[in-house]
Protein backbone atom coordinates (compact mmCIF):
# COMPACT_ATOMS: atom_id res chain seq x y z
CA UNK A 1 0.00 0.00 0.00
CA UNK A 2 1.77 3.25 -0.86
CA UNK A 3 2.24 6.19 1.88
CA UNK A 4 -0.76 8.32 0.58
CA UNK A 5 -3.33 6.09 0.12
CA UNK A 6 -5.87 7.18 2.97
CA UNK A 7 -6.36 3.94 4.49
CA UNK A 8 -2.48 3.88 4.47
CA UNK A 9 -1.81 7.29 6.42
CA UNK A 10 -0.30 6.98 9.64
CA UNK A 11 -1.28 10.22 11.69
CA UNK A 12 1.05 8.67 14.85
CA UNK A 13 4.05 6.55 14.94
CA UNK A 14 6.88 5.61 17.88
CA UNK A 15 10.10 5.60 16.79
CA UNK A 16 12.00 3.91 18.75
CA UNK A 17 12.70 6.79 21.42
CA UNK A 18 9.96 9.56 20.09
CA UNK A 19 6.72 10.41 18.53
CA UNK A 20 6.30 11.26 15.25
CA UNK A 21 3.12 13.13 14.19
CA UNK A 22 1.68 14.20 10.80
CA UNK A 23 1.34 18.47 12.06
CA UNK A 24 -2.42 18.42 11.16
CA UNK A 25 -2.62 21.93 11.69
CA UNK A 26 -0.71 22.55 7.95
CA UNK A 27 -3.07 20.25 6.14
CA UNK A 28 -3.52 20.10 3.29
CA UNK A 29 -1.50 22.60 1.74
CA UNK A 30 1.66 21.13 3.38
CA UNK A 31 2.56 17.06 5.11
CA UNK A 32 4.81 18.54 7.69
CA UNK A 33 6.01 16.19 10.05
CA UNK A 34 6.86 16.79 13.77
CA UNK A 35 8.87 14.54 15.98
CA UNK A 36 7.48 15.12 19.79
CA UNK A 37 10.20 13.68 22.53
CA UNK A 38 8.61 14.99 25.95
CA UNK A 39 5.29 15.46 27.63
CA UNK A 40 5.33 19.19 27.41
CA UNK A 41 5.40 18.94 23.75
CA UNK A 42 2.91 16.30 23.35
CA UNK A 43 0.42 18.51 25.49
CA UNK A 44 0.81 21.23 23.33
CA UNK A 45 0.49 19.40 20.12
CA UNK A 46 -2.99 17.35 21.19
CA UNK A 47 -4.32 21.42 22.90
CA UNK A 48 -3.81 22.81 19.86
CA UNK A 49 -4.89 19.99 17.24
CA UNK A 50 -1.70 19.48 15.80
CA UNK A 51 -2.69 15.64 16.51
CA UNK A 52 -6.60 15.29 17.27
CA UNK A 53 -9.42 12.86 16.65
CA UNK A 54 -10.71 11.32 19.46
CA UNK A 55 -8.93 8.09 19.05
CA UNK A 56 -5.62 9.89 18.00
CA UNK A 57 -5.82 12.08 21.00
CA UNK A 58 -5.89 8.97 23.09
CA UNK A 59 -2.71 7.41 21.63
CA UNK A 60 -0.89 10.58 21.58
CA UNK A 61 -1.73 11.03 25.22
CA UNK A 62 -0.32 7.22 25.69
CA UNK A 63 2.86 8.38 24.81
CA UNK A 64 2.92 11.30 26.34
CA UNK A 65 2.10 9.35 29.24
CA UNK A 66 5.15 7.63 28.89
CA UNK A 67 7.55 10.01 28.12
CA UNK A 68 6.12 11.85 31.38
CA UNK A 69 6.99 9.17 33.51
CA UNK A 70 9.71 7.93 32.10
CA UNK A 71 11.43 11.31 33.67
CA UNK A 72 10.12 10.33 37.35
CA UNK A 73 13.08 9.11 39.88
CA UNK A 74 12.72 5.31 40.76
CA UNK A 75 12.75 6.00 44.57
CA UNK A 76 9.67 3.92 45.98
CA UNK A 77 6.32 2.60 44.17
CA UNK A 78 4.43 4.81 46.45
CA UNK A 79 6.13 8.32 45.85
CA UNK A 80 6.33 7.29 42.25
CA UNK A 81 2.69 6.88 42.02
CA UNK A 82 1.82 10.13 43.66
CA UNK A 83 3.98 11.63 40.43
CA UNK A 84 2.46 9.39 38.29
CA UNK A 85 -1.05 11.00 38.74
CA UNK A 86 0.38 14.57 38.50
CA UNK A 87 1.54 13.50 34.69
CA UNK A 88 -2.17 11.87 34.07
CA UNK A 89 -4.20 16.02 35.64
CA UNK A 90 -1.70 17.49 33.38
CA UNK A 91 -1.64 15.48 30.29
CA UNK A 92 -5.90 15.35 30.85
CA UNK A 93 -6.22 19.26 31.01
CA UNK A 94 -5.09 19.42 27.45
CA UNK A 95 -8.56 18.59 25.89
CA UNK A 96 -11.42 17.12 28.13
CA UNK A 97 -14.42 15.73 26.06
CA UNK A 98 -12.75 12.97 24.31
CA UNK A 99 -13.02 10.01 26.94
CA UNK A 100 -10.26 8.84 24.65
CA UNK A 101 -7.41 10.44 26.66
CA UNK A 102 -8.63 9.36 30.21
CA UNK A 103 -9.21 6.13 28.78
CA UNK A 104 -6.12 5.06 27.65
CA UNK A 105 -4.08 6.53 30.17
CA UNK A 106 -6.22 4.76 33.06
CA UNK A 107 -5.57 1.47 31.00
CA UNK A 108 -1.54 2.34 31.25
CA UNK A 109 -2.18 2.69 34.43
CA UNK A 110 -4.00 -0.54 35.84
CA UNK A 111 -1.45 -2.38 33.83
CA UNK A 112 1.46 -0.66 35.60
CA UNK A 113 -0.16 -1.53 39.33
CA UNK A 114 -0.51 -4.93 37.95
CA UNK A 115 3.04 -4.79 38.22
CA UNK A 116 3.94 -2.94 41.20
CA UNK A 117 5.87 -5.35 42.63
CA UNK A 118 8.56 -5.17 39.50
CA UNK A 119 11.24 -2.14 39.29
CA UNK A 120 10.20 1.07 39.13
CA UNK A 121 12.48 0.92 35.85
CA UNK A 122 10.44 -2.03 34.64
CA UNK A 123 7.13 -0.51 35.46
CA UNK A 124 7.98 2.15 33.04
CA UNK A 125 8.86 0.09 30.17
CA UNK A 126 5.25 -2.21 30.72
CA UNK A 127 3.70 1.31 29.97
CA UNK A 128 5.38 1.49 26.73
CA UNK A 129 4.04 -1.42 25.46
CA UNK A 130 0.73 -0.66 26.85
CA UNK A 131 0.46 2.65 24.71
CA UNK A 132 2.19 0.44 21.42
CA UNK A 133 -0.55 -2.15 22.06
CA UNK A 134 -3.28 0.03 22.23
CA UNK A 135 -2.18 2.35 19.48
CA UNK A 136 -2.10 -1.93 17.31
CA UNK A 137 -5.47 -2.47 18.83
CA UNK A 138 -7.00 1.10 17.56
CA UNK A 139 -5.68 0.10 13.90
CA UNK A 140 -7.22 -3.37 13.79
CA UNK A 141 -10.20 -1.77 15.80
CA UNK A 142 -11.17 0.59 13.00
CA UNK A 143 -10.49 -1.41 10.07
CA UNK A 144 -13.14 -3.76 11.44
CA UNK A 145 -15.63 -0.64 12.38
CA UNK A 146 -15.19 -0.15 8.24
CA UNK A 147 -15.71 -3.91 7.07
CA UNK A 148 -18.77 -3.38 9.73
CA UNK A 149 -20.76 -0.83 8.28
CA UNK A 150 -20.87 -1.56 5.09
CA UNK A 151 -23.61 -3.46 4.61
CA UNK A 152 -25.66 0.04 6.44
CA UNK A 153 -24.58 1.75 2.83
CA UNK A 154 -26.84 1.18 -0.13
CA UNK A 155 -25.72 1.13 -3.96
CA UNK A 156 -25.36 4.57 -5.25
CA UNK A 157 -25.27 6.40 -2.13
CA UNK A 158 -25.22 9.92 -0.99
CA UNK A 159 -23.20 10.15 2.25
CA UNK A 160 -22.81 13.08 4.59
CA UNK A 161 -20.24 13.18 7.21
CA UNK A 162 -19.19 15.79 9.64
CA UNK A 163 -15.53 16.67 11.06
CA UNK A 164 -12.73 14.57 10.30
CA UNK A 165 -12.93 10.78 11.43
CA UNK A 166 -10.75 9.21 9.35
CA UNK A 167 -6.73 7.77 9.58
CA UNK A 168 -5.33 11.29 10.99
CA UNK A 169 -7.98 10.98 13.57
CA UNK A 170 -7.29 7.54 14.38
CA UNK A 171 -4.17 5.06 14.27
CA UNK A 172 -5.74 4.19 10.63
CA UNK A 173 -8.39 3.67 8.58
CA UNK A 174 -10.59 5.85 10.74
CA UNK A 175 -14.51 5.41 12.16
CA UNK A 176 -17.03 7.05 10.27
CA UNK A 177 -14.74 7.28 7.30
CA UNK A 178 -13.66 3.60 7.84
CA UNK A 179 -16.72 2.79 6.53
CA UNK A 180 -16.73 5.13 3.96
CA UNK A 181 -13.82 3.84 2.52
CA UNK A 182 -14.54 0.44 2.83
CA UNK A 183 -18.10 0.83 1.02
CA UNK A 184 -16.17 2.90 -1.60
CA UNK A 185 -13.99 -0.25 -1.80
CA UNK A 186 -16.59 -3.00 -1.84
CA UNK A 187 -17.73 -0.97 -5.17
CA UNK A 188 -21.09 0.93 -3.72
CA UNK A 189 -20.11 3.94 -5.70
CA UNK A 190 -20.81 6.39 -2.91
CA UNK A 191 -20.23 10.05 -3.26
CA UNK A 192 -19.71 12.15 -0.05
CA UNK A 193 -21.32 15.47 1.75
CA UNK A 194 -18.38 16.90 3.28
CA UNK A 195 -19.37 19.93 6.10
CA UNK A 196 -16.60 22.25 6.16
CA UNK A 197 -16.38 21.86 10.24
CA UNK A 198 -16.54 25.52 11.45
CA UNK A 199 -14.43 26.82 13.32
CA UNK A 200 -11.56 24.91 12.30
CA UNK A 201 -12.32 23.30 9.24
CA UNK A 202 -11.46 19.89 10.10
CA UNK A 203 -13.78 18.51 6.81
CA UNK A 204 -12.87 21.63 4.22
CA UNK A 205 -9.11 20.57 5.52
CA UNK A 206 -8.67 17.21 6.55
CA UNK A 207 -11.86 14.70 5.22
CA UNK A 208 -11.46 16.82 1.80
CA UNK A 209 -7.93 15.91 1.66
CA UNK A 210 -8.36 11.78 2.75
CA UNK A 211 -11.38 11.46 0.51
CA UNK A 212 -9.66 13.45 -2.58
CA UNK A 213 -6.49 10.78 -2.13
CA UNK A 214 -9.31 7.78 -1.73
CA UNK A 215 -10.36 9.41 -5.19
CA UNK A 216 -13.99 8.31 -3.41
CA UNK A 217 -16.29 11.35 -5.26
CA UNK A 218 -17.32 14.29 -2.70
CA UNK A 219 -18.92 17.86 -2.62
CA UNK A 220 -17.42 20.23 0.32
CA UNK A 221 -20.64 22.12 1.66
CA UNK A 222 -21.31 24.96 4.67
CA UNK A 223 -22.11 23.31 8.08
CA UNK A 224 -25.35 25.14 7.07
CA UNK A 225 -25.91 23.52 3.80
CA UNK A 226 -27.02 20.18 5.21
CA UNK A 227 -29.92 21.05 6.05
CA UNK A 228 -31.32 21.86 2.85
CA UNK A 229 -29.81 18.81 0.98
CA UNK A 230 -31.51 16.73 3.59
CA UNK A 231 -34.83 18.23 2.55
CA UNK A 232 -34.25 17.60 -0.92
CA UNK A 233 -33.50 14.16 -0.59
CA UNK A 234 -30.20 14.16 -1.86
CA UNK A 235 -28.42 12.42 1.42
CA UNK A 236 -28.88 8.90 1.93
CA UNK A 237 -27.05 8.36 5.37
CA UNK A 238 -25.73 10.63 7.83
CA UNK A 239 -22.61 8.90 9.82
CA UNK A 240 -20.04 10.66 12.11
CA UNK A 241 -18.02 9.67 14.78
CA UNK A 242 -17.78 10.69 18.31
CA UNK A 243 -15.84 11.85 21.16
CA UNK A 244 -17.71 10.24 24.11
CA UNK A 245 -20.30 8.45 24.12
CA UNK A 246 -22.85 7.57 27.19
CA UNK A 247 -24.03 4.32 28.13
CA UNK A 248 -27.53 5.11 27.15
CA UNK A 249 -26.04 6.09 23.68
CA UNK A 250 -26.70 9.85 23.91
CA UNK A 251 -23.54 11.47 21.94
CA UNK A 252 -21.11 14.23 21.75
CA UNK A 253 -19.28 14.98 18.83
CA UNK A 254 -17.99 17.84 16.91
CA UNK A 255 -19.87 20.89 17.67
CA UNK A 256 -22.66 21.31 14.56
CA UNK A 257 -23.32 17.26 14.86
CA UNK A 258 -26.81 17.71 17.26
CA UNK A 259 -28.58 20.03 14.90
CA UNK A 260 -27.36 17.67 11.25
CA UNK A 261 -29.08 14.68 13.88
CA UNK A 262 -32.54 16.43 14.31
CA UNK A 263 -32.26 17.48 10.69
CA UNK A 264 -32.35 13.41 9.48
CA UNK A 265 -34.94 12.64 11.64
CA UNK A 266 -36.97 14.90 10.34
CA UNK A 267 -36.35 14.00 6.67
CA UNK A 268 -36.19 10.02 8.10
CA UNK A 269 -32.58 9.68 6.93
CA UNK A 270 -30.57 7.31 8.66
CA UNK A 271 -28.32 8.57 11.46
CA UNK A 272 -25.08 6.52 12.44
CA UNK A 273 -21.98 7.36 14.80
CA UNK A 274 -18.82 4.75 14.58
CA UNK A 275 -17.14 4.10 17.20
CA UNK A 276 -14.52 1.94 18.69
CA UNK A 277 -16.74 0.21 22.14
CA UNK A 278 -14.01 2.52 24.69
CA UNK A 279 -15.52 5.50 23.45
CA UNK A 280 -18.66 4.73 26.02
CA UNK A 281 -18.10 5.77 28.80
CA UNK A 282 -19.51 3.35 31.81
CA UNK A 283 -18.76 5.87 34.51
CA UNK A 284 -21.37 8.28 33.72
CA UNK A 285 -25.14 7.65 32.74
CA UNK A 286 -26.37 10.18 30.17
CA UNK A 287 -25.30 13.00 27.52
CA UNK A 288 -25.54 15.84 30.86
CA UNK A 289 -22.26 14.12 32.48
CA UNK A 290 -20.46 14.89 29.40
CA UNK A 291 -17.87 18.14 29.46
CA UNK A 292 -18.14 20.01 26.83
CA UNK A 293 -14.47 21.71 26.02
CA UNK A 294 -14.85 25.40 25.54
CA UNK A 295 -12.53 27.05 22.97
CA UNK A 296 -10.72 30.52 22.82
CA UNK A 297 -13.16 33.10 20.94
CA UNK A 298 -10.38 33.72 18.34
CA UNK A 299 -10.87 30.84 16.37
CA UNK A 300 -14.19 32.45 15.34
CA UNK A 301 -13.50 36.02 15.63
CA UNK A 302 -10.02 35.21 13.22
CA UNK A 303 -9.96 33.24 10.08
CA UNK A 304 -7.11 31.63 8.47
CA UNK A 305 -4.54 34.06 11.08
CA UNK A 306 -6.99 37.28 10.06
CA UNK A 307 -9.59 39.09 12.15
CA UNK A 308 -13.29 38.88 10.68
CA UNK A 309 -15.17 39.95 13.33
CA UNK A 310 -14.84 43.65 14.67
CA UNK A 311 -11.91 44.61 17.35
CA UNK A 312 -12.95 43.14 20.77
CA UNK A 313 -16.03 40.92 19.65
CA UNK A 314 -16.66 38.57 22.55
CA UNK A 315 -17.37 34.84 21.10
CA UNK A 316 -18.41 31.69 22.60
CA UNK A 317 -16.84 28.47 21.35
CA UNK A 318 -18.11 25.12 22.43
CA UNK A 319 -16.11 22.52 20.37
CA UNK A 320 -18.87 19.71 20.64
CA UNK A 321 -22.37 19.28 21.31
CA UNK A 322 -24.59 15.83 22.55
CA UNK A 323 -26.76 14.10 20.19
CA UNK A 324 -29.61 12.53 22.22
CA UNK A 325 -30.17 8.68 21.85
CA UNK A 326 -33.50 9.40 20.27
CA UNK A 327 -32.42 10.90 16.94
CA UNK A 328 -29.15 7.86 16.70
CA UNK A 329 -30.43 4.99 14.49
CA UNK A 330 -27.25 2.98 15.46
CA UNK A 331 -23.75 2.65 16.57
CA UNK A 332 -20.97 1.10 14.08
CA UNK A 333 -18.57 -0.64 16.37
CA UNK A 334 -15.84 -3.27 16.08
CA UNK A 335 -18.20 -6.06 17.24
CA UNK A 336 -21.25 -5.13 14.69
CA UNK A 337 -24.19 -2.95 14.26
CA UNK A 338 -25.81 -1.94 17.93
CA UNK A 339 -29.02 -0.66 17.10
CA UNK A 340 -31.84 0.78 20.18
CA UNK A 341 -32.55 0.25 23.09
CA UNK A 342 -28.54 1.15 23.42
CA UNK A 343 -28.24 1.01 27.39
CA UNK A 344 -29.51 -3.16 26.88
CA UNK A 345 -27.32 -3.91 23.92
CA UNK A 346 -23.86 -1.83 24.98
CA UNK A 347 -24.58 -3.93 28.03
CA UNK A 348 -24.80 -7.25 26.51
CA UNK A 349 -21.85 -6.59 24.85
CA UNK A 350 -19.66 -5.57 27.77
CA UNK A 351 -21.19 -8.68 29.30
CA UNK A 352 -19.80 -11.01 26.60
O1 LIG B 1 -11.74 18.77 17.65
P1 LIG B 1 -11.42 17.51 16.93
O2 LIG B 1 -10.94 17.73 15.54
O3 LIG B 1 -10.50 16.62 17.74
O4 LIG B 1 -12.81 16.77 16.84
C1 LIG B 1 -12.90 15.52 16.20
C2 LIG B 1 -14.27 14.96 16.18
O5 LIG B 1 -15.20 15.54 16.69
C3 LIG B 1 -14.45 13.60 15.59
O6 LIG B 1 -15.71 13.48 15.01
C4 LIG B 1 -14.32 12.56 16.72
O7 LIG B 1 -13.16 12.76 17.44
C5 LIG B 1 -14.38 11.18 16.21
S1 LIG B 1 -12.87 10.82 15.34
C6 LIG B 1 -12.78 9.28 14.89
Amino acid sequence: MSDDTPTAIQSIEWRGDHVRIIDQTYLPKRKVYSDIRDMGRMWEAIKKLRIRGAPAIGIAAGYGFYMGIKELPESSFQSFWVEVQRVEEYLQSARPTAVNLEWVINRIKTTMQAHKDKPISKIKEIALETARTIHDEDKRICKKIGENGVKLVKKNSNILTHCNTGSLATGQYGTALSVIFHAHKAGKKVSVWVTETRPLMQGARLTAWELKQAEIPMHLITDSAAGLLMQRGEVDMVIVGADRVAPNGDTANKIGTYPLAVVAKENDIPFYVAIPLSTIDNNIDHGDDIEIEEREGEEITSFNGSQIAPKKTEAYNPAYDITPNKYITGFVTEKGIIEPPFDKNFEKLFDE
